[in-house]
């Protein structure tokens, strides 16, 4: 007999073919979450599970599935997933690494981009009818080439981001849990700093370190006063990260020039002042979000899940011990 498992969200047609070569599925194709009731009874009879960020797997929810063995996140981030209830219960967990370093490392250079030459804001004008013809003031935005770029989190996708500043000639900085190789530094031509001094000194901040409880809120209000007014600062990693209360207020007094935001707390609800500024570039946690890249991790969640419920170990298992339960 096949495992059963449940999609909770919708996916490729190829994904649901792979997985329906393995498994018995039942997928929302609908593509509406499913509220946490719904998930758990959906859930029961299930022996695995492909998610997203958008639901939450906790402890009360693994209680309620007793034959689960297998969480496979399409995405790499896995802060909706509670990883020691699953360690604990014997559930193996797994996220997308790898497919979707360069997608994300483009979309935050949209973000460093737009932001520093007000794409968003002067398309906006444009549409608005404000353009009455060229001035030698006119809108001036900053440069990116030859500035100096601080990334926080210098994992695979902060080092692809880094790897595009080649191209404009930057100063790198970053600030890491731990310091990377020195030969992974020599390529990039990055130096290792303190958080402080990669605030006080970056032109453009990328923030690209996982969400948890030790980086909620690392950048707060006291952090955006040690950055240089003309700084920008560029999210796109996960929502809580920033303290959207005090960014709101650091953008809107001018504490620093500009943000480029993909993630935001509480998504898809924005703190409302983000909206009333100009110098906020704004888009719908996109990151991975082209057509390959998003194939590509329902694809590698897929293979996950497959190989979890087929003896085998997960290319990218989070929680080893859980397989030993
Ligand atoms: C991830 O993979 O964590 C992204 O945020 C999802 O697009």
């Amino acid at each position: 007999m096949k495992p059963k498992i449940l999609v909770t969200r919708e996916v490729f047609d190829e994904t649901l073919e792979f997985l329906g070569r393995h498994c018995e599925v039942e997928s929302n194709q609908q593509d509406v979450a499913f509220d946490p009731e719904t998930l758990a009874r959906r859930l029961a009879d299930k022996d695995g599970v492909v998610c997203s960020l958008t639901d939450r797997v906790d402890a009360k929810l693994i209680e309620r599935c007793p034959r689960l063995k297998v969480v496979a996140n399409i995405a790499v981030g896995y802060n909706n997933i509670d990883l020691p209830a699953c360690t604990a219960r014997g559930v193996m967990a797994t996220n997308t690494p790898g497919v979707l370093d360069d997608s994300t490392a483009d979309l935050a250079w949209t973000l460093i981009l737009g932001a520093a030459r007000r794409l968003t804001e002067l398309e906006r004008r444009v549409r608005g009818g404000e353009w009455t013809g060229w001035r030698l003031k006119q809108w001036l935005g900053m440069d990116v080439h030859h500035a100096t770029l601080g990334i926080f989190g210098m994992g695979r996708i902060g080092q692809a981001i880094a790897r595009r500043a080649a191209g404009f000639e930057m100063k790198v900085l970053y600030h890491n849990r731990s310091r990377v190789g020195s030969d992974i530094e020599r390529r990039l031509n990055a130096a290792y700093v303190t958080k402080d001094e990669l605030l006080r000194q970056s032109d453009f901040v990328v923030l690209q370190v996982p969400y948890s409880p030790e980086t909620h809120h690392l950048i707060g209000a006291r952090e955006l006063k040690l950055m240089k007014p003309t700084a920008v600062l560029v999210n796109s990693t996960r929502g809580g990260v920033v303290d959207d209360a005090a960014l709101v207020a650091a953008l809107k007094s001018g504490a620093i020039r500009a943000a480029g935001l993909d993630v935001f707390e509480n998504e898809p609800r924005l703190n409302p002042g983000f909206l009333e500024l100009d110098n906020v570039v704004l888009v719908p946690h996109v990151g991975s979000s082209t057509e390959a890249t998003r194939r590509a991790m329902a694809m590698t969640a897929a293979n996950n899940l497959v190989a979890a419920l087929t003896g085998g170990t997960p290319p990218n298992l989070l929680n080893p011990e859980a397989g030993k339960k």
